[in-house]
């Protein structure tokens, strides 16, 4: 199963703004439309119970788009589960990637946080690596992965400035 992690981030490595601002306040146009082309190529799209929940007031579901919280309490957030759309998983990133390809998925789109996506690298699941960066500093704020991934090695497949802004997308593929 072809796995694509996705963040944008500041130029100094940041993924939320120094107050915790979401990137829906900081991120551009280009980044965001970028963001929504992927979930749309992907189908399916995996996040950490914290990133369900900064997002879930604007989340807006889809038919052919299958959502998937993991978070290790999935019955305080059942309530929220539309089938089909949106679950709530405590499986751990491997039973949950093998389900999924059971189930006949062929890729999906890891969109974090920091320790989630570590936790999908450490045990070599992800295979492409998507950042935007935008022209920003921020000096503070959650980091784009929070782990340690020295085993992991990248090798750039492309890079593309977004907008006249100088918002630049890195595409890498992921070895390990
Ligand atoms: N700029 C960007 O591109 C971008 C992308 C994603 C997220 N963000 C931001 O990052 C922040 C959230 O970061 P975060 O690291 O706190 O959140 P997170 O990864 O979204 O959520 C962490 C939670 O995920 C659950 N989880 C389940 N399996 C896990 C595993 N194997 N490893 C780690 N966590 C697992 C746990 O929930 P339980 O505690 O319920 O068990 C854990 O507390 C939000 O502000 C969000 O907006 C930014």
């Amino acid at each position: 199963m072809k796995i694509t992690l996705a963040v944008v981030a500041s130029a100094d490595g940041r993924i939320t703004g120094p107050k915790g601002e979401q990137p829906r306040l900081w991120a551009s146009r280009e980044d965001q439309e970028q963001f929504q082309k992927l979930i749309k190529e992907n189908g399916v799209v995996i996040v950490g119970r914290n990133t369900y929940l900064a997002h879930r007031k604007q989340l807006k579901l889809t038919p052919n788009i299958r959502r998937i919280v993991m978070t290790t309490q999935p019955g305080k957030l059942k309530k929220d589960e539309v089938k089909g759309r949106l679950e709530f998983t405590s499986l751990s990133p491997l039973k949950l990637i093998r389900a999924l390809e059971k189930g006949g998925y062929r890729r999906a789109l890891l969109a974090g946080g920091p320790k989630l996506s570590a936790a999908f690298l450490k045990l070599k699941l992800v295979n492409e690596i998507h950042i935007t960066i935008e022209p920003k500093l921020f000096g503070a704020g959650f980091p784009i992965l929070d782990g340690n991934l020295s085993q992991c090695r990248l090798k750039l497949s492309s890079s593309k400035q977004l907008n006249a802004g100088g918002t630049q997308l890195l595409r890498y593929k992921v070895s390990y």
